[in-house]
This record gives C-alpha cells, sequence and structure tokens, in this order.
C-alpha cells in the first residue's frame, strides 16, 4: 500500500462545525443539520493539513518520510524527534490534569503534527470567523495544525488515542492559553489565513 486517494481519507479525517451546548466535550457535537466543512477548506482556509497512512506499518513506511520531506522537516533528518503519547488512565502520567490542559484553547510557535497510529479524537480550531471546527482522527491520519492556530484537543467517546508527536530539533510544546495575540506566530497565522479569510468573504458577499 502507500498512496491513497482522496475519498479514502475522508473515512478516517472528517470535520464540522461544532454546536455550542455545554454537554460531554467527548461527544460529537454536531450543529443541527450538521455543518461538514470539507479537507480542502481546512487546508486553504485555515492551512490544516491531513493524510492518510497505514498506520500498521508505521515504522516502515515511507510516505511519512516523504509528507515530512514536503513540510520541510528534510534539512536535519537526524534532528527529527518524535515520540509516542497514548492518551489512557493507564498509560498517561497526570491524565486527569493533562485531558484537562489537551482541551484549554492554545496555539504553540511551531506546527504541531500529529499521526494517529491506533483509536480516535477530536482536534478542535478555531475557523474564520472564529467558530470552532471539529477534527475528527481516527486510524491512520496525519494531521498538521499551523503554527498560530487556535486550537484544543479531547478524546471522543472511545476514550483512547495513541498519537505519533513529530518535532524537528528541541521539541517545543509549550502552549500559550488563549489570548497570546501578540506572539509573532499568531500575527503571521492572522496575515495569511484569518484576515485573507475576512477578505474573501467581503468579497464574495459584495459579488453575489
Ligand atoms: C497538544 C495538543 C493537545 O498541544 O494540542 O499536544
Ligand atoms: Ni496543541
Amino acid at each position: 500500500m502507500g498512496s491513497f486517494c482522496k475519498d479514502y481519507v475522508g473515512e478516517i479525517i472528517q470535520a464540522w462545525y461544532m454546536d455550542d451546548s455545554n454537554e460531554d466535550q467527548r461527544l460529537p457535537h454536531h450543529r443541527n443539520p450538521e455543518e461538514y466543512v470539507t479537507l480542502d477548506q481546512l487546508a486553504v482556509e485555515l492551512g490544516v493539513l491531513s493524510w492518510r497512512l497505514d498506520a500498521d506499518n508505521y515504522e516502515t513506511d515511507e510516505e511519512l518520510k516523504k509528507i515530512l520531506q514536503a513540510r520541510g522537516y528534510s534539512y536535519m533528518p537526524q534532528a527529527l524527534v518524535q515520540d509516542m503519547i497514548e492518551v489512557c488512565p493507564e498509560k498517561l502520567p497526570n491524565y486527569e490534569e493533562k485531558i484537562k490542559n489537551f482541551f484549554e484553547e492554545h496555539l504553540h510557535t511551531d506546527e504541531e503534527i500529529r499521526y494517529c497510529i491506533a483509536g480516535s479524537g477530536y482536534f478542535d480550531v478555531r475557523g474564520c470567523d472564529d467558530a470552532w471546527i471539529r477534527i475528527w482522527v481516527k486510524k491512520g491520519a496525519v494531521i498538521a495544525l499551523p503554527a498560530g492556530i487556535y486550537h484544543r484537543f479531547t478524546l471522543d467517546t472511545n476514550n483512547y488515542i495513541k498519537a505519533m508527536r513529530l518535532f524537528v530539533g528541541e521539541p517545543v510544546r509549550t502552549p500559550y492559553n488563549r489570548p497570546h495575540d501578540h506572539l509573532p506566530a499568531r500575527k503571521e497565522y492572522v496575515e495569511t489565513f484569518v484576515q485573507k479569510g475576512a477578505t474573501n468573504q467581503a468579497v464574495d458577499a459584495a459579488g453575489a
């Protein structure tokens, strides 16, 4: 195996606008009616990229390397750091606290790349209109959140994910909880995606 067509990616990564109920964060939180967001929209409008890989063979699969090279992770392959995290009470020290922190809205000054090896979970990201978009990742999904995007993570009702975390060099995982709008990474993200989105919407409205 190796390369997969786009529809196939849709089986393991789906995105939708969230409702604003206060129910359990691990529920899907669809709007009524459901409002899906395509993977193309995620990529073009928000800079959130995703791929499908063969998670059963993650140790030998060359596809991950190709993706990383295309993302500029090739400069110093020896500096590529990856670690594995299993989110469940038995495997994750300070489980309750970590779960709580993952779900605090935050940003990073580096890209956040996660490869779902088993289980599933929700990455929530802020759309251009600042509404929450929920991205459901399952086994085989690789997701890259750009530096500066506000986001959070939660398990779904299956309560388990095993994920590979990828970094270049020293792992920079510092979460900057919202608001941290003065950080250069945030400003850059807003200029590249949020402002562009607002302009496009205005043009659409004027031209409609
Ligand atoms: C992280 C995810 C939870 O920062 O956003 O690790
Ligand atoms: Ni994060």
